[in-house]
């Protein structure tokens, strides 16, 4: 039976990781291993002590039926809570402030169901994670690019923001640390973001799915630190990156009460919430992170060490990132992304997303995500330097 889409599926495009899944597929079917740095997808396991509470929680039988309040079980909104205080001096409520959420990509993707009207602008950054941009089409809106250039450190430049479009955006999105070009924000940029938005009446949606895969020391803020911050903005966070729990779906969101009260009601009326068995465990993830999280960061920053030093010995001008597991590669001279990518599939057995797939700025970058799944990692990432060295003859 054909059977036409819904208008508003037929308007975005597909899922573009489903096709990189597909690709990776058919070259294995050819016979061919790829040296995958593709999907940002954690390739460690969970720690054991969260498998421990997650196996217990799922025993009591009390963690069985839908979580009644729909905000979150109390254990783990204490823990977000603690979490939020520790790690960022921050401090919300476990009444109105905290909304557990099936996955930080569930939450972006609510936020936007909640205020987004037909015509209704969103200031969306160019590269980015494709959901605010999909989404904000999926209810009718306008996505107005905001521009991440190298020169401005992926930073938008809000200044350059016309005023008209700054006076009618409703809703803004900002992500640091950021998918795909590994940039951090200062907290003097959430400063500057918030005032931006306060002038203009602006809800900033801050997706910090990565906020604790940094490096060398460093730490990224909250914007939730700024202060009025709460006025104008919500925060996401998840557990997916910082405990390799991408399975398991379970995030949160927090920030002012009345953005988070208008993420819960459509919740309510869309999921019922996470299994508190997850959620139990979630907190006991969160309640050690302070343990867990540098063993993570070290095993990236020995992966994202290994890569860059390779890219710089061909001549790649490129720096450390501050944060993430993506490395964003500036193309060779002679190569659009696409063209680098597939030289680097076909000729290096290389796989790396070109950076078009982010949004129109992404052009001239590929990212290469530092979660491999080679059973030996940094024999890959050395192999794939090598394949790069022997493979093709690049020059920037
Ligand atoms: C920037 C960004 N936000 C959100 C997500 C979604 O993460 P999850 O839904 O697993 O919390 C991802 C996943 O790759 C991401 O890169």
């Amino acid at each position: 039976m054909e059977l036409a889409l819904a208008q508003r599926l037929q308007r975005i495009p597909p899922y573009p990781f489903r096709e990189v899944a597909a690709t990776k597929r058919r070259m294995l079917e050819a016979g061919i291993e790829l040296i995958d740095f593709g999907i940002g997808d954690p390739d460690m396991p969970t720690p054991d002590f969260v498998i421990e509470a997650l196996h217990e929680a799922a025993q009591d039988p009390a963690t069985h039926p839908y979580d009644e309040s729909g905000l979150g079980i109390p254990e783990f909104k204490d823990a977000v809570a603690a979490f939020a205080q520790k790690r960022f001096g921050v401090s919300v409520s476990t009444d109105s402030e905290i909304q557990s959420c099936i996955g930080s990509k569930e939450a972006l993707v609510h936020i936007i169901w909640a205020y987004i009207d037909p015509s209704d602008v969103v200031l969306v950054p160019d590269p980015a994670y494709s959901v605010y941009k999909v989404q904000t089409t999926w209810c009718g809106g306008a996505a107005f690019p905001m521009p991440l250039s190298a020169e401005r450190g992926f930073l938008p430049d809000f200044k350059a923001i016309p005023k008209p479009v700054a006076k009618a955006a409703k809703l803004m999105f900002l992500n640091y640390p950021n998918n795909p070009t590994g940039a951090v924000a200062e907290l003097s940029f959430f400063e500057e973001a918030v005032q931006f938005a306060l002038e203009n009446h602006i809800l900033i949606v801050n997706d910090c799915a990565y906020s604790e895969v940094a490096y060398d020391g460093f730490r990224p803020p909250s914007i939730l630190q700024v202060e009025g911050a709460k006025d104008c903005s919500i925060e996401i966070h998840s557990l997916s990156k910082t405990f390799n729990m991408t399975g398991w779906r379970v995030a949160w969101a927090m920030g002012g009460k009345d953005f988070v009260a208008a993420l819960s009601k459509v919740k309510a009326n869309v999921d019922s919430g996470t299994f508190m068995a997850i959620q139990r465990a979630a907190a006991v993830a969160l309640n050690r992170y302070e343990e867990w999280v540098p063993i993570l960061q070290a095993e990236y920053q020995r992966r994202r060490d290994a890569l860059v030093e390779g890219l710089q010995s061909l001549g790649c001008p490129i720096e450390k990132p501050k944060a993430t597991f993506y490395v964003w590669v500036p193309c060779p001279k002679g190569y659009s992304a696409p063209e680098f990518a597939s030289a680097l599939m076909e000729k290096c057995r290389i796989l790396a997303i070109p950076g078009g797939v982010y949004g129109e700025y992404g052009e001239g970058f590929v990212r290469m995500s530092l979660t491999l799944k080679s059973p030996d990692r940094m024999a890959a990432i050395g192999q794939a330097i090598e394949n790069m060295r022997t493979g093709l003859v690049l020059g920037w």
